[in-house]
């Protein structure tokens, strides 16, 4: 498959299911990720924004006499965005690769009131157009797994965050390189990678492998599969629909979203993949 047709294809998958992701998935509020029932968190709005709220924290502790500027890439409808700016004065750009995306994140981003303070673009996270702003802190939800190159994922990083800025990935990682010999994990590792239209399954090792060479190094990460509701009644109805469909859910790419995500259940409950929160900070120059 060739890189020019994997990205349209992830593209459209956004451009057609993104308002259907809004109206049935978890969110009322814009935001395409999984909710965080941590210690603490008291309802769904929390969960949802449980990662927006950590990125919070560290934009907090940033020593900076100006506003700072954060980048948002995979940026969806800038539901992270838009709940920052209310918490913290900020300035922020949301990148993503959908075009209806980032129509309704304009769309968002003029509702609340923030045009001043907040811009998204449509574009490529793994190219990203020259001369942007430098980021104080840059962040991906949800979305670095769709990166076709991590390697060009970084390189692009490693310009955009100003030395001493942080990078934020919350996503799925690979529990083990090993699973990979393993044909039974193979298996749900592949209906996940088909399903979801992941190109960038790394292991921990592998991740930190790329942010060192990109000049990051980790300050902290948190596993979060804990906090996931797994197996809720749902999961089971959508279980059985999957099995009945087959490969035939391939088809629909609502289906298809839903193939991938019932694998994924199953590689997060038998821990071949982790949830994962990773913070880096770049080192200097
Ligand atoms: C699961 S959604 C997460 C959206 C958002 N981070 C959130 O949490 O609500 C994945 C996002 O990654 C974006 N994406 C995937 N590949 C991309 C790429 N190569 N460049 C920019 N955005 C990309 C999609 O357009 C989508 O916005």
């Amino acid at each position: 498959m060739s890189n020019h047709t994997l990205s349209e294809k992830i593209q459209s998958f956004y451009n057609q299911n993104t308002e259907l992701f809004l109206k049935l998935g978890h969110s009322s509020e814009g935001s395409i990720h999984r909710s965080i029932w941590a210690y603490g968190v008291s309802d769904r709005h929390e969960a949802l924004h449980y990662v927006d709220n950590q990125i919070c924290k560290l934009l907090l502790k940033l020593h900076s006499d100006s506003v700072p500027h954060i980048v948002d890439l995979g940026c969806g409808v800038a539901s992270s965005l838009c709940y920052i700016e209310s918490e913290i004065s900020v300035t922020g750009l949301g990148i993503t690769i959908s075009e209806e995306q980032c129509k309704l994140a304009k769309h968002r981003i003029n509702k609340n009131g923030f045009s001043e303070k907040l811009q998204c673009l449509q574009g490529d996270f793994c190219k990203l157009p020259k001369n942007l702003e430098k980021a104080d802190l840059a962040f991906s939800i949800e979305a670095f797994v769709h990166a076709q190159s991590a390697g060009a994922f970084f390189h692009q990083v490693s310009s955009l965050v100003k030395p001493g800025g942080y990078l934020i990935i919350c996503d799925d990682f690979l529990a083990d390189e090993s699973l990979l010999e393993n044909k039974k994990a193979q298996r749900w590792l592949n209906r996940f990678k088909d399903g979801w239209l992941v190109s960038s399954l790394l292991s921990h090792q592998q991740i930190m492998k790329y942010a060192s060479q990109a000049g990051f190094k980790k300050i902290e990460s948190q596993n979060l599969t804990p906090y996931l509701k797994l197996n809720r009644p749902r999961d089971y109805f959508i279980s059985l629909l999957i099995k009945i469909l087959g490969k035939h859910s391939l088809k629909s790419r609502y289906f298809q979203m839903l193939y991938g995500g019932h694998a994924l259940q199953k590689c997060l409950s038998k821990q071949w993949i982790n949830h994962e929160l990773i913070i880096w900070q770049r080192v200097n120059d």
